[in-house]
Order: C-alpha cells, then sequence, then structure tokens
C-alpha cells in the first residue's frame, strides 16, 4: 500500500531527467521505493532530523543510487536537481516553496497531497519563484520549474512556513 502509493508518481518523475531528491524523507518514502524503481537515477534522501538519518542511511547501504543528507530543504545548495519530491513535508504552499529552488530550470517537483489541497495557492507561491503547475494524478501535484529561482529564495529558515507567499 505505501509502495503503490509512491509508486504513482514513477511514470511523472521518470519522464524528467537528472538527479531526485526526497524532501523529508522520513522514513523513506517515497524515495526509497522510487530508487529501487528506478535503479539508474541518483536518488538523494534529504531529511532534518538526525536519528531520521541515521535510519536512513541503512537503505543507503543497501541500495547504491541512495544517499542521505542531513539537513533542511531550505540550507540547501539551490538548481541540483533535476526532480524533488517531497510526502508530507509541510502544508503545499511551504513545500512547494522548500523544494522549487532545488531544481534546475526544466526540472520537476512533485508534492502528495490530501483532497483539501488548495492547488490556487500553490499556483501562485510557483509563480512567484519560477514554477507552473502541471496535469498529474489524483493525490499528486506537478509543478514545472520554469526559469531561474529569483534572488532572495530560497527564503531564511522557517520563514516559508511562518510567512507563506500565498
Ligand atoms: C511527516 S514526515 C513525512 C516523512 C515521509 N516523507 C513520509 O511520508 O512518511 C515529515 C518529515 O520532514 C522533515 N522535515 C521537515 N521540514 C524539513 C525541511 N525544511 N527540510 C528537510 N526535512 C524536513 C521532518 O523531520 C520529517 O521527518
Amino acid at each position: 500500500m505505501l509502495l503503490d502509493d509512491a509508486l504513482r508518481a514513477v511514470d511523472l518523475v521518470a519522464a524528467t531527467q537528472g538527479p531526485i531528491v526526497d524532501v523529508g524523507s522520513g522514513g523513506g518514502t517515497p524515495g526509497v521505493p522510487l530508487a529501487v524503481a528506478l535503479p539508474d537515477r541518483p536518488v538523494t534522501l534529504l531529511e532534518a532530523e538526525r536519528r531520521k538519518c541515521r535510519f536512513l542511511e541503512t537503505w543507503a547501504a543497501e541500495l547504491p543510487n541512495v544517499t542521505v543528507i542531513w539537513g533542511r530543504a531550505e540550507e540547501q545548495a539551490p538548481e541540483q536537481f533535476g526532480v524533488a519530491v517531497a510526502k508530507a513535508l509541510a502544508q503545499p504552499p511551504t513545500a512547494a516553496e522548500w523544494c522549487l529552488p532545488l531544481v534546475r530550470a526544466g526540472g520537476l517537483v512533485v508534492l502528495w497531497v490530501g483532497e483539501s489541497a488548495d492547488r490556487e495557492r500553490v499556483a501562485a507561491v510557483a509563480a512567484r519563484i519560477g514554477g507552473a503547475l502541471e496535469p498529474a494524478p489524483a493525490g499528486l501535484l506537478a509543478i514545472r520549474k520554469t526559469g531561474p529561482t529569483p534572488p532572495g529564495f530560497p527564503r531564511r529558515t522557517g520563514v516559508a512556513k511562518k510567512r507563506p507567499l500565498a
């Protein structure tokens, strides 16, 4: 069930080139199932909590295409990845603001969202930081990075959550 949920995005992710980052990977979903399904793609599991990273390292020991980084999304060097994925990271407007700077122009952000997710707010956030919503299967939001990350982003740690852009 957890696997099926993670793999709903596999076609979307496979269609955009470049390394993949799972932002707020927690116990390893959706990054680990995607790494197994796409063994030729490097997958970084980015996680803010040290304790969770220690667990994620056990996956990295098993899967040669997996790397673990202990850190926060908004503190990483921008535009390193082709695709950023995130499930249950934060409210979708905040998750979009954290993830979009991590991908290069032409890249893709895929967010796992609930039925009540406010697409308009996410679209407004994306428009501010060089992104635009694209069609995606139910329960997912796909945001294409249409241009470079504008100056001033990512904002300081904590600001995207405290003062969402939309
Ligand atoms: C609710 S968990 C979801 C974990 C996993 N993606 C899942 O669906 O089971 C959210 C995770 O995001 C991490 N996190 C929260 N804010 C973060 C940030 N700014 N950068 C990286 N990780 C973050 C938390 O430490 C937590 O492990």
